[in-house]
């Protein structure tokens, strides 16, 4: 049985004292839930993170990591660096990254593989634009990302990663995927990742993001292969967060 995860991914947002504040919340209110719980902070706040967090069940992250080990790139932080700062987790591919960035998917493989390099869960998003889901192509456009990584790790390098199915057209708009429609793409995911390694494919963490709330988030994770969530804008209320960690607790194994 998979131990769900629900992870906070802050974006942009933040400062010392308003972190200090939810970090405490959310450490005042972890204990004894049965998921795991992570939260994504921008690289200057992981050494807070690391103050705050170290010895409690919150787990941290980076948002984004360098395909390169070290070098002359500006304005990049490696997967090492992440390291050092005590991270257990980095995401990888999330849209925005690959709509304002220009991230495509050989570059997102890369840094998959830089996250692995260095023993950091990498959480790989995936998820197609509302054009894209009109035109049928769902499936498609997620197993293509998918397999972008697959090609360059290996389906072996899959293995204790997670996998983040964010529709592009839900995350931050206030629509959220039904349970349904979150579900299907899910199974789709798994389905695929078992033609190579069903073993591997039954462990798979694959969580949802996409304006999950308080009130989404026990329907969604009730579906038989969303293993959490990955959550933007309700991650910066204490409260809604650990509600929602609340509801993935109810449904846990450990
Ligand atoms: P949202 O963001 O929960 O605000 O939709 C999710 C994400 O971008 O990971």
């Amino acid at each position: 049985m998979r131990k769900k995860l629900v992870a906070g991914n802050w974006k942009m947002h933040g400062s010392l004292r308003q972190n200090a504040r939810l970090l405490d919340a959310l450490v005042a209110g972890a204990g004894g839930m049965r998921c795991d719980i992570a939260v994504f902070v921008p690289c200057p706040y992981l050494a807070q993170a690391q103050r705050v967090l170290s010895g409690t069940p919150v787990a941290w992250g980076g948002q984004s990591v360098s395909e390169h080990d070290a070098g002359a790139f500006t304005g990049e932080v490696s997967a090492a660096m992440l390291g050092d700062f005590g991270c257990r987790y980095v995401l990888v591919g999330h849209s925005e990254r690959r709509t304002l960035y220009g991230e495509g998917d050989d570059a997102i493989a890369r840094k998959f593989a830089a996250a692995r390099r260095v023993g950091l869960v990498p959480v790989l998003c995936v998820g197609e634009t509302l054009a894209e889901r009109r035109d049928g192509q769902t499936e498609a456009v997620v197993s293509r990302q998918l397999q972008a990584v697959v090609d360059h790790v290996g389906s072996a390098g899959l293995v204790g990663a997670v996998v983040a199915y964010e529709p592009v057209w839900a995350i931050g708009t206030g629509v959220t995927a039904t349970p349904g429609e979150a579900q299907a793409v899910h199974a789709a995911i798994r389905a695929r990742v078992a033609l190579a390694d069903a073993a591997l494919a039954a462990d798979l963490r694959i969580v949802y993001g996409g304006s999950v709330k308080p009130q989404n988030a026990a329907e969604l994770f009730a579906q038989a292969d969303i293993d959490g969530g990955l959550i933007g804008g309700a991650a910066l209320v204490a409260g809604d967060f650990l509600a929602i960690c609340q509801a993935a607790s109810k449904l846990g194994t450990d």
